[in-house]
């Protein structure tokens, strides 16, 4: 039998084919939308984040507690702002460790990006810190911690950050659908957010799968009404391959920035990647899903029923962003750099790459690295240093402000790695792997052996470029370009 999601593959596979290997469609490039009309926010928000050990019942009501590390008393605040607000995020650290900020996808000056020792001095414990920024962008972000990333991540750091300014007309409902796993024994306690197994292969994974920090979510939605769902992967760790069940569902934004809406097939999105689809909600008492197919099972990310006043069925049109305003590279002009993502030189994890994994010798060979060799991965052959920051080593790159790149991005490890370049968003210009409208991302994911073009115009700092599985940046893959003024 032939199910509606076998068609749609088939279809879309088919039209994909058509486009050729190299370059990408032109759809998804901003012409057909609407340019934005001016930001009409002005307000000042001033938020105190409290990052501290707080109680959560993560196993459920019943179940025993778990020692959370949040910014606030929300396990996952929402914080929502207009185009053109002013941000002031004062951040007191009640950790034990020092901590910051990074404001993920947004182009911030490089002062406020949140990354110790290279933009600011760690927030020590008991020391705090003010952000000040004012988003030029809108879309769906989200800010974490930029140290002991898998630790603060793993134990709940994060806040998704709206930034509203880029609808048309709005929706007839909304909602977040923030993605996380945690890593907790039965008893409720933490396990290792990382080992050095996970860390040398895809990374480790959470023990319960899990939504807006409960278990999968259920939303009420208007009966025919159009619903924007944004769907953000704050996991360490796993891919999602997103997909909606039992309703039409377009993409319209890809980490916050708005594409011409094309019908969603799946979506696979790695660790801090976003996406906003529209979905058409079915007549009332029915319900869709949103679901992840990436592993062998599925899982639900949430089921939507539409419940409530009916609205009139009337034909369903995507067409709600305006185009997003981001400098575009002028490729024909560029710079070119390339970037390849492997393992460390020398390390057990390069010559286990080089076999099958089912060779018993690579199996000896991950066995070995038991025996701490911090650095497993590494771009263009330099490892971040291990531990802390503190030695900062020379730049990946030196870049002007103002002039045009295009970075190659190649990966050759046998994994996926979610890429993201701090202060910038990029314009992906083609994919050799994974078909993808040409579109605009801070973060995107490279599969085995895929070549990625991605263009941009350099913003003046130190701005990071690693991979986002959390412990493979913090076993290498990590460095940052120097961008002069
Ligand atoms: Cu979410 Cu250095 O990044
Ligand atoms: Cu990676």
């Amino acid at each position: 039998m032939i199910g509606r999601r076998d068609l749609l593959k088939a279809l879309g596979a088919a039209g994909l084919a058509a486009a050729g290997s190299t370059g990408l469609p032109a759809r998804g490039a901003t012409p057909a939308l609407k340019a934005r009309p001016p930001a009409t926010g002005g307000r000042l928000h001033a938020w105190d984040f409290v990052a501290r050990e707080r109680p959560a019942s993560l196993l459920g009501p019943d179940g025993p507690n778990t020692p959370v590390w949040t910014y606030t008393d929300d396990l996952l605040p929402v914080l929502r702002v207009r185009l053109g607000d002013r941000i002031r995020a004062t951040l007191r650290n009640a950790l034990p460790e020092h901590t910051s900020i990074h404001w993920h996808g947004i182009r911030l000056d490089n002062a406020m990006d949140g990354v110790p020792y290279l933009t600011q001095k760690p927030v020590m414990p008991g020391e705090s810190f003010v952000y000040e920024l004012t988003p030029p962008d809108p879309g769906t972000y989200f800010l974490h911690p930029h140290c002991n990333e898998s630790g603060q991540t793993g134990r709940g750091m994060a806040a998704v950050l709206l930034v509203d300014g880029d609808e048309i007309r709005a929706p007839d409902t909304e909602c977040v659908l923030a993605y996380k796993d945690w890593r907790l024994a039965p008893d409720g306690t933490w396990l290792p957010a990382e080992t050095l197994a996970g860390a040398s292969n895809a990374g480790t994974f959470g023990t319960l799968r899990n939504v807006n920090g409960s278990t999968p979510t259920r939303h009420a939605v208007m009966p025919n009404g159009d619903v924007r769902v944004r769907i953000l992967n704050l996991d360490n760790t796993r891919i999602i391959e997103v997909g909606v069940e039992d309703a039409q569902a377009f993409v319209i934004a890809i980490d916050g920035n708005a594409v011409a809406p094309f019908a969603l097939d799946t979506w696979r999105m790695g660790p801090a990647m976003r996406l906003d689809l529209l979905v058409r909600a079915p007549a009332r008492g029915r319900s869709f899903r949103v679901i992840d197919y990436f592993g062998a099972t599925t899982f639900t990310l949430g089921t939507f029923t539409a419940e409530g006043p009916e609205k009139k069925r009337a034909p369903f049109d995507p067409l709600i962003l305006y185009a997003p305003d981001i400098p575009r590279a002028d490729p024909a002009r560029a710079e070119r750099l390339g970037f390849t993502f492997g393992a460390a030189p020398g390390s057990a994890a390069e010559a286990a790459a080089a076999l099958s994994p089912d060779d018993p010798l690579a199996k000896i060979l991950m066995d070995a690295l038991c025996v701490r060799d911090n650095a497993f991965w590494a771009i263009n052959k330099a490892s971040w240093p291990s531990g802390d920051h503190r030695n900062l080593p020379p730049p990946l790159g030196l870049l002007q402000a103002g002039r045009s790149y295009v970075f190659e991005l190649s990966n050759v490890t046998p994994h996926p790695h979610p890429i993201h370049l701090h202060g910038h968003t990029f314009e992906v210009l083609s994919t050799s792997r994974l078909q993808r409208p040409r579109h605009f991302a801070d973060t995107v994911l490279l599969q085995p052996k895929e070549r990625i073009e991605i263009a941009f115009v350099a913003r003046p700092g130190d701005w990071m470029l690693h991979c986002h599985v959390l412990e493979h940046l913090e076993y290498g893959m990590m460095g940052y370009l120097r961008v002069a003024a």
